[in-house]
């Protein structure tokens, strides 16, 4: 079932296991969960775990560490220097930061969270290229690059990958960054896959959603109290979606992270989706989307039913609105 990462020697499960919430990322988050969790998504077969020096100040990498460190061999670990620390020297410390909190001495592929205009690209590129070669990663990549940074990346080096947020109700990354990497033959990692749990097939209306949850550019800032960005989201749009994937999982009998997962599973350039759980039951789940493949009539079932969302959000990929990409 693992298949070849883009133009790297990474065998990859199609999923991948996000370690945000085991930091906390979703609510009080018990560590023995976190483990569980993490043991039982590699225990169903996956061998892709991405995580962040973000999550939790290096908590994140540790719990990956301990959950998993006896299987270390049979992993592909992604990890994030943080937009803080992309000046050359902070990036070596960071790595060998990372390298002590995951517990191994070399990460798989390793990405620039996110940009950062105060620092040139060249001199993190350059960082990334001196890791590299002294073989504390095999591979490097970039995270919420849009279409000018993707542009300046790929001019300045061998990008391994693109992480961006990309799921049925945040399309963005269509307009211009997606062709752009499937052009160049960067695989993108999908997050937030499951829109922080509104695909998992739990809630009805988009006012069920929790409110520190609501905070990307589809919900309007006027009603949410945590949305940062100060845009009137495209609600209607997006309880039309909800409703047509409730209809979806009634005449397919697919769950709606099944029919989710498989969407992206068929996009252009998607090379590994990734998805967060908070326990082992929930990691059980994943075992079905390891395997989903939707028939063409229902991805385009799919696809027709998330266009006026996309249209009606446009091509910012910064799915909070916080103004960081370009
Ligand atoms: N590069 C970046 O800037 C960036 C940004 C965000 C995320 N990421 C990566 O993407 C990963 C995943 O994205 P995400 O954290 O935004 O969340 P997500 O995967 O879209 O959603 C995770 C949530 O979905 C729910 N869920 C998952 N499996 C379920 C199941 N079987 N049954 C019911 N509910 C289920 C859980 O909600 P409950 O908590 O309600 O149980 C879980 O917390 C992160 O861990 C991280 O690795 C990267």
């Amino acid at each position: 079932m693992n298949r070849q990462f883009g133009n790297t020697d990474l065998m990859t499960s199609p999923v991948v296991y996000g370690c945000m919430g085991g930091a906390g990322a979703f609510g009080v988050q018990e560590e023995k969960d976190s483990i569980e969790a993490l043991r039982e998504a590699f225990n169903i077969g996956i061998n892709f775990f991405d995580t962040a020096e973000a999550y939790g100040d290096g908590y994140s990498e540790q719990l990956l560490g301990r959950a998993l460190g006896d299987k270390r061999s049979e992993l592909v670990i992604s990890s994030k220097v943080a937009t803080e620390n992309l000046a050359p020297d902070d990036i070596i410390a960071a790595c060998e930061r990372s390298l002590k909190n995951l517990g191994t001495d070399v990460i798989d592929l390793y990405m620039l969270h996110w940009p950062n205009r105060a620092v040139p690209l060249a001199d993190s590129i350059g960082a990334l290229k001196t890791l590299k070669e002294a073989g504390k990663i095999r591979w490097y990549g970039v995270s919420n690059f849009g279409s000018s940074d993707i542009d300046e990346a790929l001019a300045l080096g061998d990008i391994a990958v693109n992480q961006l947020p990309y799921h049925l109700f945040s399309r963005a990354i269509e307009f211009e960054v997606q062709p752009k990497c499937e052009a160049a033959g960067v695989p993108i990692m999908c997050y937030s896959s499951l829109m922080q749990g509104l695909l998992a097939g739990r809630y009805k209306s988009l006012q069920d959603f929790p409110v520190s949850r609501a905070r990307t550019r589809m919900f309007d800032s006027r009603k949410w109290a945590e949305a940062v960005h100060e845009e009137y989201g495209a609600e209607e749009a997006g309880q039309a979606l909800l409703d047509a994937l409730w209809t979806l999982v009634g005449d397919t009998g697919l769950s709606m992270e099944e029919l989710a997962i498989g969407w992206l599973k068929s996009r252009p350039a998607v090379g590994g989706v990734i998805v967060g759980t908070r326990n082992a039951t929930q990691s059980r789940d994943l075992a079905k989307l390891l395997k989903v493949k939707l028939e063409d009539s229902v991805l385009q079932a799919l696809t027709e039913a998330s266009d006026r969302l996309k249209e009606e959000l446009g091509s910012d990929i910064d799915m909070w609105g916080k103004g960081r990409t370009r």
